[in-house]
């Protein structure tokens, strides 16, 4: 069978001496990698100095891999900008918000929007997509590296200072309506013209949120913008190419569904061990249990948000193979993981998962990092579960672009406000759907994330909308034709775009969607969490005063006697923020509300439905058995118990 899904490899032929590349570039092949990514971080041997470009060894290792039938995804290298061009204009690199410049001595080392730098980029993309655009090797381009990591978004530089004011001009066209929008008569922040206007950084108290809330959406478009000039040249000068740009796990300072809209694919970099260390919010106990593992839902969760980004299509770029450097502990995978990891990305529609990297390098700041390949040459374990996933996809034929049961609607902007003003040192956006999302995995569902701008809701029966900042009214429309159920809040609805409450005080719905006022919220201590009524679980963190309308009837309340759970026909609205055993019981009660089928999955074993095919994928450390937990179909792949880092596919039509 001819699979439709591939793997592939990132390789730096500039870090190792040029005799070797043929042989990787067999030994590549020979594994079966299909896409080799390459050149993303090589400008200073693209152009050692002003004037003198050197793309030769470039197309020599280009021609090498092509000789080997491998495809090329050449990276745009302005992730990393040689030392001779921040000589030159030293003004380009980064400011943190106390001053502080950030310097050269390891990448990331600009502002997005520093002119000079910009003509740069375009200049070093223009020649190399003229050299190399047409090329038939080269199938796709990655822009730039990882927007956002490092906490690069934000920039505090004149460069941005003068942008931010431009940007401000535009949006509100005279200060009289910027000062109306952001309501700076209060403590006298009035400004007379945009010329006054500062960056939002350290003041005696906290900012106004207004301006803030307009500075992180200015800084999201500042890479917008950024990635768009370079995809704008590469779509005129290498057409037929997929662009693609490999977003990072949990950053939230740009709107990824902006700017997936300038690409091909979204690609992203999957480092479960390093996530679950440095960017997840579970406890001790659970990071433990999952260090060799990675959480079990973190990599679902930003396979179905990235897929979401750029219309269907989308990559892993990087996939961790071993150990990695950067996070606070670095353990090694549990045999079978790689497998599993790729599997899983897989069974959520990634045509290809390419692993980072082909072989640690003995130098520089990642030779602590893993390869498929020792620094040696030797293959690592990684390799050989490579080799086992080619083999898996062989006898495997995937189905792409089916809804999911249910969806869960995901905004950056409510990231950027609830961080702005928390109301509470727990109220955190991501944790917040997170926590949705792992409720609805825990029952077996399958989700598609949407954008605010969903005009469609029909292919789904359940649709949650957690935290959302304030309402597009696309979404609105949507919610009043849809036949399914849905859940809305806590705090959806509770500000205006201006970061205002709203007149008719939060959700901010009509009567007729939901007739329902919050009257006040408070915020609760993580050691002080509240009762529910007739249910178990608690609210923690976070809960709302519900005034219900005629319309709008109690369904759970807390032991204190106020309602938390409404509804009004399919709409329910949830006052506050329910732990995982709270949550399982109210998303239980609206999937049997829209006729979902669920189950009570272990905490390690999730599944995945696409197509004909179940996956079933062991994060845990015991075996489970699939009928045991309600999963019956014919095995495809795998044992109908499944142990622990392994993977089954069933299906529920004959093979
Ligand atoms: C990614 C990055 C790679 C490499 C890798 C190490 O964030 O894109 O260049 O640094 O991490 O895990």
């Amino acid at each position: 069978m001819v699979s439709n899904r591939k793997i592939g490899v990132c390789y730096y032929p500039e870090h190792w001496p040029e005799v070797q590349w043929s042989e990787d570039a067999r030994r590549m092949a020979a594994l079966g990698i299909a896409y080799v990514r390459i050149g993303e971080f090589a400008w200073s041997r693209l152009e050692p100095a002003r004037g003198q470009s050197a793309f030769e060894w470039l197309e020599r290792a280009i021609a090498t891999m092509h000789d080997a039938g491998l495809k090329i995804i050449l990276g745009t290298p302005t992730a990393t900008p040689p030392k001779w061009l921040v000589n030159e204009m030293p003004d380009m690199l980064p400011v943190d918000q106390h001053g502080h410049t950030i310097g050269f001595g390891s990448r990331k080392h600009y502002c997005f929007s520093h002119r000079g730098y910009r003509a740069e980029c375009e200049r070093i993309v223009t020649a190399l997509a003229e050299r190399f655009g047409q090329h038939p090797a080269i199938t796709g381009w990655q822009i730039d590296n990882e927007y956002a990591c490092h906490d690069t978004t934000r920039n505090w530089s004149n460069a941005s200072l003068l942008a931010f004011r431009q940007w401000l001009r535009q949006r509100y066209g005279s200060i009289e309506k910027l000062n109306k929008a952001w309501g700076n008569v209060f403590w006298s922040m009035e400004y007379n013209e945009f010329e006054a206007i500062d960056l939002p950084a350290l003041t005696p108290s906290e900012n106004n949120p207004a301006h803030r809330m307009d500075f992180y959406r200015f800084s999201s478009d500042q890479v917008v913008d950024f990635n768009r000039l370079q995809a704008n040249i590469l779509r005129k000068l290498s057409p037929g190419r997929d662009l693609i740009h490999n977003f990072m796990g949990r950053t939230l300072t740009f709107d990824h569904f902006e700017l997936g809209g300038d690409l091909d694919v979204s690609a992203w970099d999957s480092y479960p061990l390093g996530f679950l260390e440095d960017r997840s919010d579970a406890d001790a106990a659970w990071r433990r249990r999952f260090a060799r593992a990675g959480d079990p839902d973190f990599q679902a969760f930003h396979h179905d948000l990235y897929r979401a980004t750029s219309g269907g299509r989308w990559w892993v770029m990087e996939q961790q193979p071993g150990p990695v450097n950067w996070a606070e502990h670095n353990p090694a995978p549990r045999n079978g993981m790689v497998r599993l990891w790729s599997l899983e990305a897989f069974a959520h529609g990634a045509e290809v998962v390419s692993y980072f990297r082909w072989r640690q390098l003995p130098f520089g700041q990642e030779q602590m990092h893993a390869g498929l390949l020792r620094p040696d040459g030797v293959e690592t374990e990684a390799f050989d579960e490579a080799k086992a996933v080619v083999k898996d996809l062989e006898a495997l034929a995937f189905s792409d672009g089916e809804p999911a049961e249910a969806a869960i609607v995901f905004d950056y902007a409510s990231a950027w406000a609830w961080e702005i003003q928390p109301q509470g040192r727990d109220f955190d956006y991501f944790r917040l759907v997170f926590d949705h999302y792992r409720a609805l995995r825990r029952k077996g569902l399958s989700v598609d994330i949407l954008p605010t701008d969903t005009a469609d809701l029909s292919n789904y029966r359940l649709v949650l909308i957690p935290g959302l900042f304030a309402w597009n009214q696309t979404l609105v429309d949507a919610l009043r034709s849809f036949s399914g159920v849905v859940l809305i809040g806590p705090r959806s609805g509770s500000k205006t775009t201006e970061f205002r409450i709203p007149d008719n005080l939060p959700p901010d719905l009509a009567d007729d969607l939901l007739d329902l006022t919050v009257a006040q919220v408070e915020s609760l201590r993580a050691d002080s969490p509240l009762d529910m009524n007739d249910m178990p679980g608690q609210l923690m963190f976070w809960r709302e005063f519900l005034k219900t309308g005629e319309q709008c009837r109690t369904e759970l309340s807390s032991s204190d006697g106020k309602p938390v759970l409404v509804r009004q026909d399919k709409r329910y609205y949830l006052g506050g923020w329910p732990n995982d055993i709270c949550l399982d019981g109210i998303v239980g009660r609206l999937c049997g509300e829209a006729g979902l089928e669920t189950l009570e999955l272990p905490d390690g074993l999730r599944i995945r439905r696409s197509g004909t095919y179940t996956f079933a994928f062991n994060y845990g450390d015991s075996p489970v058995n699939l009928a045991a937990v309600g999963l019956k179909g014919t095995l495809v792949l795998g044992e109908s118990t499944v142990a622990p880092a392994d993977v089954a596919i069933i299906t529920t039509r004959g093979v």
